[in-house]
């Protein structure tokens, strides 16, 4: 075995920046994912975590320069969920055996949506009780407002970095978008006992194996849960896309480079809960798969009707587009087991970075 990876596999965090960069660097993966794959299954086992994710809203006051329901891309028609229908795909979620659901929207900031998530949380807390995992993935926001939904009912928060390099964030966002503001919320987050995801995207123009070695490392530091990333699609109507043209081979390098930042996050943090996300299988059929055999644990399936989904793009090429969520659900399962994996059906599927965690909301009942 290539002496670094067994390196790595011998504790968390044993592998210094550069080695780090030379594990991202490898061309022949196998080895790297094996490993990684081999780790995964020590922490967790055979099992595959779902999330059922809810598209709650694409309305967006940011405006990064790569994704496609930023504010700027007046193409995008914008809808909202009501409290009703956002209740009735968690409710389905629950039903169907999914531990958990994340409730994912745009960045806004108002005590209008502040209150309209609270009531869809504790609403779903009162159906699900502690045992049905809530997380969120609703952007910046203060600390009290945190605090107010952790208090009805939500335990985990996704908030991705997106780059751990300032110079990079600086590159992808307009100026009135803050890296410190964003390192912040992560903190305050974890002061408030949320477990914290975070993760960034890669493959990024101009980002270097470093910057993306300094990225896992960021998760370490960060004492991160769990990690969501995955790599750039451009989308067409933003800055930053618009000229990037997707070939087969840029599709391929995308797909590869997303594969090993899987592995080699495994390999240096062990413990976290990493997710195969769709944007690996809108660049390759098997890439969730292909995530989950590279070391991560975790798929999120879309539960949003389907007449919302192609107004929630961040990238092109998005998948399921057409799909509704039980074709969904049955095509996940059959893909999971056909890897010799199996669904840990109404498990919440906590983070074993977390194993300690107190048992989430209880006691926080309002
Ligand atoms: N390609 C890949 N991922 C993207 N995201 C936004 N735009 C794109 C894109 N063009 C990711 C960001 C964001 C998450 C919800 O989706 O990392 O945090
Ligand atoms: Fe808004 Fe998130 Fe898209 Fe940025 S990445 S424009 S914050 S939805
Ligand atoms: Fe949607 Fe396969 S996951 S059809």
């Amino acid at each position: 075995m290539d002496p670094l990876i067994a390196k790595a596999m011998l504790r968390p965090y044993n592998l210094a920046h550069d080695e780090i960069v030379s594990l991202l660097a490898l061309e022949d993966t196998a080895e790297l994912f094996s490993a990684a794959y081999e780790l995964k299954c020590r922490q967790v086992g055979k099992v595959v975590a779902l999330r059922g994710l809810i598209e709650l809203g694409n309305h967006c006051a940011k405006n990064c320069y790569y994704c496609g329901i930023r504010r700027g891309n007046p193409n995008v028609r914008r809808y909202r969920l009501s409290e009703d229908d956002a209740l009735r795909m968690a409710r389905w979620s629950f039903e169907q055996g999914y531990g958990s659901v994340v409730l994912q929207s745009g960045e806004i900031e108002s005590d209008e949506n502040t209150e309209y998530i609270g009531r869809i949380v504790k609403r779903i807390h009162d159906f699900g009780g502690d045992d049905f995992g809530i997380t969120l993935c609703l952007g910046e926001q203060t600390e009290e407002v945190y605090r107010f939904w952790r208090e009805a009912g939500a335990h985990r928060y996704l908030l991705r970095i997106e780059s751990s390099v300032p110079e990079l964030y600086a590159k992808l966002h307009p100026a009135d978008h803050s890296y410190a503001r964003r390192v912040e919320c992560l903190r305050a987050l974890k002061r408030l006992g949320y477990q914290t995801g975070s993760g960034v995207m890669c493959g990024l123009p101009g980002q270097t194996l470093d910057d993306l070695a300094n990225d896992i490392e960021f998760y370490h530091d960060m004492d991160l849960d769990m990690i969501g990333m995955g790599p750039y699609l451009p989308h067409k109507d933003t800055p930053l896309g618009s000229d990037i043209e997707i070939t087969p081979e840029y599709a391929a390098n995308q797909l590869k480079l997303g594969l090993k930042m899987i592995a080699v996050t495994r390999l240096y943090l062990h413990d976290v809960n990493i997710a195969a996300t769709t944007v690996l299988q809108a660049l390759d059929d098997r890439g969730r798969e292909q995530g989950l055999l590279a070391g991560a644990n975790v798929m999120m399936p879309n539960v949003t009707d389907t007449e919302y989904r192609e107004n929630y793009q961040l990238y092109e090429n998005k998948p399921c587009l057409e799909e509704n969520s039980t074709k969904c659900r049955n095509c996940l399962n059959w893909r999971v087991l056909a890897i010799g994996e199996k669904i840990n059906w109404g498990q919440r599927g906590d983070s074993p970075h977390c194993k300690t965690f107190p048992d989430s909301n209880k006691g926080k009942k309002s």
